[in-house]
């Protein structure tokens, strides 16, 4: 293979992106569209005694409104609501379901009009009256009432007792606030009713057959009665993981009314939805005087609702990182009266890391060792939790080019020792560590005789670039330019795939494109064979390979047949192979990808204003498919980790268990100027043991390690060590 893999190769979706061609959930077009607003409850836990719509339908063109006793069937097992990443332990939300408030905000009556802003309007005539129950939502004062969640961990040694023999000892809090994902794009469905019961349905989603299948169970529908489609999301970063409740509003109007309706959130109603979870992680790090670590305990309280139990990996990191003898992890959950929280960039490492990469910095400054220098003392080549050595694992040659390209050198070790002008400049790092996963995903390609290529799969392409890399492994793999290549994704009647998540994409995709072509490849020999004096006449298929258009022996362009030649002789217009690539499993190896995040703040002496003027972050991630689209996945990503370090906190008044600043002007994330130098490097990191082309996917490793670079930065800077994030400017005066 040789061509586009590996290159900056440009979106292929760009141009439809930029000129407005490429179409989102919410803006699918239909005859007699009609628009659905929803009301949301105004308490956090209670039950609805009265919910009166008459006002409501007596304004001029409102169709219908909706409501748990008014709308047509839902289902009533627990099992036709569980989505494929739904948490193993709980009742999933219903929308409209019955009289019950689970949360604030939680949708409890859809308003259908003809158009949006008559339905918006009359939801404001819906009278509802509640009767209220106690509740709580504030996870500091109910961190008492934690109850840890089963995990797989198993102690090593006795932290406990190593913990109380350390030289040096290190323990803290480190509290991570609730964060909501905002994408650009809104949560948006159109339900597209096609006048014979079957129903067409766009919607925003990470996953368009998690979705069918799910709507099939709740709707009770035949799975060949509904169809989703999603071809382009505005961002999602996990909050499209799920089904979201405005995909069963939709298809509920739909189907109760027998018309095409449309549902768009509000950006206050994405508050509504899955967030990152609040959590306090609590650290301990116990070293020798060597520096050497000798204990880990790392212990994490989360916030879930009270109908599920959401959790992830907060607490596993260290043991991919750094050796030492005795750990003990563990992850408790809070139930509270607020929805279930979701994946968001990074799950469980975003936050947990954080915390692990903080603590690791005060312990080498207990130490009076330079932070790279305690975590290369403490390199772990195994992981320590299977142990298992991992299947590539550059994190070194992370911490040596990243330090060499940040000029880590020049630093002064001592806090307040480095200054511009009235500014403090501090100077921290921190470590990256996610899971390189793959998933089984099928791929259909059509290879038309005029050598163009169709490949087609239901997988998403949430903004990451899948349409990209899926084109360039196809077009290498296949011997055809680039522009012959014609992808097509999300859409739930395409080949398998799973939701994309977990970074897993990029890897599963690829090798089910190289896996059709493969058998394309097989067939094109068979026919060129097959010709009269065929030039590859003698050779065996392996010999053969696809380049420029043509079926030629391997190193020899001289003896080639033109694809269209091929399908021509066999009389073939075209091949269509469709296969499912599973990856066998490997137990005798982790997989995980890897970064040494550096980051310089300057901070204003007298004002505490913060700025991060310079991240480097150095990446082991396999190869990368696509030097171009990859560097932008980790300058997002190290946008959001500005984010999470300096401005992003969701705000809940816990007197109303309601969020306060649900919108983008008061939930403060990262604008241009907050932005200065991003220095991307991709570290080389041969891997032929994880799959074929060693790809391990970047989705969420970029953000892993950035809060906590900044945070050092900030102490280095400030001599002050803030772990209550978000690092505001209020905390350093
Ligand atoms: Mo990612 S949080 O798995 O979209």
């Amino acid at each position: 293979m040789n061509g586009y893999v590996g290159t900056p190769t440009s979106r292929v979706d760009g141009r439809a992106k930029v000129t407005g061609a490429a179409k989102y959930a919410g803006e699918f077009a239909a005859d007699g569209l009609l628009h659905g607003f929803i009301v949301d409850a105004t308490v956090p836990r209670g039950r609805i005694t009265r919910l009166d719509t008459s006002d409501a339908l007596k304004v001029k063109g409102v169709v219908d409104v909706l409501t748990h006793t008014h709308r047509v069937a839902l289902a009533d097992k627990d099992e036709a609501w569980k989505d494929e990443v739904a948490p193993e332990k709980g009742s999933p939300f219903r929308p409209l379901y019955d009289d019950r408030v689970k949360f604030n905000g939680q949708p409890i009556a859809l308003v259908i009009a003809e158009d949006w802003e008559t339905a918006k309007f009359a939801a404001t005539r819906v009278r509802v009256e509640y009767e209220q129950e106690a509740f709580a939502t504030d996870l500091e004062t109910e961190r008492g009432t934690s109850a840890k969640v089963d995990q797989p961990h198993k102690p090593r040694g006795d932290a406990a007792a190593a913990l109380a023999g350390a030289a040096v000892r290190h323990e803290a809090d480190y509290v991570l606030p609730t964060e909501h994902h905002n994408p650009m794009e809104l949560y948006a469905t159109t339900a597209v009713w096609d006048g014979s019961g079957s129903l067409t349905v766009y919607d925003k989603t990470q996953g368009v057959q998690n979705v069918h299948k799910y709507l099939c169970g709740v709707f009770d529908m035949k799975p060949e009665d509904i169809r989703v489609v999603s071809p382009y999301v505005g961002g999602a970063f996990g909050s499209g993981l799920r089904p979201q409740h405005q995909v069963v509003l939709a298809t509920l109007a739909a189907l109760a009314l027998k018309r095409s309706v449309r549902v768009v959130l509000t950006r206050q109603q994405m508050y509504g939805l899955g967030y990152r979870p609040m959590t306090i992680e609590r650290v301990a790090l116990g070293a020798k005087s060597d520096g050497t670590l000798d204990a880990v305990t790392h212990e994490a309280i989360a916030v879930t609702s009270r109908y599920e139990d959401f959790s992830r990996n907060d607490t596993g990191w260290a043991e991919q990182l750094y050796k030492s003898p005795n750990s003990r992890l563990s992850h408790k959950l809070v139930h509270l009266d607020v929805a279930t929280p979701c994946d968001m960039r990074a799950p469980g490492a975003a936050t947990g890391v954080c915390a692990l990469e903080c603590a690791m910095d005060e312990l080498a400054v207990a130490l009076k060792l330079d932070p790279i220098e305690l975590r290369l003392k403490c390199y772990s080549d195994r992981d320590q939790s299977e142990d298992l050595p991992f299947s590539s694992k550059q994190l070194r040659e992370c911490y040596a080019r990243g330090a060499e390209a940040f000029g880590w050198a020049r630093r002064n070790p001592a806090p307040r020792a480095m200054r511009d002008g009235k500014d403090l400049v501090g100077w921290g790092m921190a470590t990256g560590v996610w899971e390189a996963l793959q998933m089984p995903v099928a791929v259909r390609i059509v290879l038309t005789a005029n050598g163009h290529a169709e490949v087609s799969c239901a997988a998403s392409d949430i903004g990451t670039g899948t349409y990209t890399i899926m084109a360039q492994v196809a077009a290498d793999a296949l011997g055809l330019p680039i522009g012959n290549i014609d992808v097509k994704l999300a859409d739930s009647t395409l080949p398998q795939a799973p939701v994309e998540g977990g970074s897993w994409m990029a890897a599963s995709s690829a090798h089910a494109v190289l896996g059709a072509a493969e058998d394309i490849r097989q067939e094109l020999a068979r026919l060129a064979k097959a010709i009269p004096d065929s030039p590859l006449g003698g050779l065996n298929a392996s010999e053969m390979v696809l380049v420029d258009g043509t079926i030629s022996k391997a190193g020899d362009k001289s003896r080639a047949v033109a694809i269209a030649d091929a399908m021509r002789h066999g009389k073939l217009e075209r091949i269509e192979k469709q296969k499912l690539n599973q990856f066998a499993e490997d137990k005798s190896h982790a997989r995980n990808t890897h970064s040494a995040v550096f980051a310089e703040v300057k901070v204003d002496e007298e004002l505490g204003v913060i700025r991060v003027t310079r991240v480097v972050s150095a990446v082991a991630a396999g190869r990368i498919l696509n030097t171009k689209t990859g560097r932008s996945q980790i300058m997002g990503s190290v946008v959001w980790g500005i984010g999470m370090a300096l401005h992003e906190e969701t705000v809940m008044d816990h007197r109303f268990g309601r969020i306060m600043n649900a919108n983008i002007g008061e939930y403060h994330i990262p604008v241009n100027a907050d932005i200065h130098d991003i220095d991307v490097i991709f570290v080389d990191e041969p891997d032929d043991r994880i799959n074929k082309l060693g790809v391990k996917g970047l989705g969420e490793i970029g953000i892993v390690g950035v809060p906590a670079a900044i945070a050092n930065a900030v102490y280095h800077a400030t001599g002050k060590r803030v772990r209550h994030f978000p690092i505001t400017l209020d905390k350093l005066l």
